[in-house]
């Protein structure tokens, strides 16, 4: 069946781009990558360590492997969503980190800008330190630790390397998951779950967003860029609405029907890697584009939840 995107698209803009995605194993590329299936975009996604369904396991810190990879594959756009992201592994294993979420990261957008694939890099809100919200695009970073760090250095060596490249900055994701402590999102189940008196932090403003609204911005995003190929710097995303751990906890409790009085809020700052207090950024160059998806969060945390086996 010949998809309404492929027809929209083709009408519009010549034929389908061809999209590459890093990560494809991981929470956002996951998402990507069903989307685009979904509406018969030309995609390959990428792995590492978890390779199923045709996604081709490619280690991006081995430079010959991306290299012959992306000249067999020539993709016109790629995704670049592979890191490590979870702060606290990070701050006790940065070199590690740099050779994924920095040195890889720059190689890939060197080869990138040598075939001529538009790269999109996916960063973070981390990148800031909460002080002064909004961030605007061109607000200063100034991550507060070494998984912000990381990434920004990964911004960095992106744009310096391939001027022509896309940084799309993302806070908090939700989606489906493969284990329920896959998200810092979805993992607040189990302390619901559990029943027994906890805290959670009531204290970091967060603006999480259900990983199926990235991934339609994306789509929206190389749309345009195809169209209009002086398209490129950063874009940044954050969700629309404003909560802490505990009230996430709260609306998945309230959306799954479950009780929700052993837990209390906790006003301090959670322990571990530095966070930002409130790292919200402005999102207006991506809907000055026309582009704006949001799920409402009780809504969007409860479709991924509910078919859990976990129940
Ligand atoms: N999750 C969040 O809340 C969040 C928030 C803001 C920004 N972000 C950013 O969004 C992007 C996607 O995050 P995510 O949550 O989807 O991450 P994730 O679920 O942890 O997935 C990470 C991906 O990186 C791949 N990977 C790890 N080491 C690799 C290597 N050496 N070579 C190739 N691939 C490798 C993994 O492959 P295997 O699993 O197959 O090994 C996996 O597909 C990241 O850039 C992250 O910084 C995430």
């Amino acid at each position: 069946m010949i998809s309404m995107w492929k027809i929209i698209f083709e009408r519009n803009f010549g034929t389908m781009p061809k999209v590459l995605v890093t990560g494809a194993s991981g929470l956002l590329g996951r998402a990507i990558l069903a989307l685009l299936k979904e509406e018969n975009w030309n995609v390959v996604g990428l792995g590492y360590s978890r390779i199923s369904q045709g996604l081709i396991k490619c280690d991006l810190r081995d430079r010959e492997a991306v290299s012959a990879l992306l000249k067999k594959e020539k993709p016109d756009f790629i995704i670049h969503c592979a890191a490590e992201r979870a702060p606290d592994k990070v701050e006790n294993h940065y070199e590690e980190t740099v050779l994924l979420n920095v040195k890889a990261t720059e190689y890939l957008a060197s080869i990138a800008k040598e075939l001529n694939s538009r790269l999109i890099y996916i960063s973070t809100d981390y990148v800031f330190d909460g002080v002064n919200p909004p961030y605007k695009i061109d607000d200063k970073p100034n991550p507060l630790n070494k998984y912000g760090q990381s990434k920004l250095e990964g911004e960095k060596a992106t744009m310096e390397v391939n001027p022509d490249a896309c940084i799309l900055r993302i806070p908090i994701l939700y989606g489906p998951v493969e284990r329920i402590d896959e998200s810092a999102v979805t993992v607040l189940l189990n302390c619901i779950k559990d029943k027994k008196p906890i805290t959670l932090s009531h204290y970091e403003k967060r603006y999480p967003v259900n990983v199926r609204d990235i991934a339609k911005i994306l789509r929206d995003l190389i749309m345009k860029i195809d169209k209009d190929p002086s398209i490129s710097g950063i874009f940044q995303w954050s969700g629309k609405e404003r909560l802490t751990k505990y009230e996430m906890a709260m609306l998945i409790a309230e959306g799954l029907n479950l009780p929700f009085d052993h837990i209390s809020p906790d006003d301090k700052a959670v322990s571990g890697a530095s966070r930002p207090y409130n790292a919200l950024m402005d999102n207006s160059r991506l809907e000055e584009l026309g582009i704006s998806h949001h799920t409402g969060f009780k809504e969007g945390i409860k479709a991924c939840l509910e078919f859990l086996e976990y129940f």
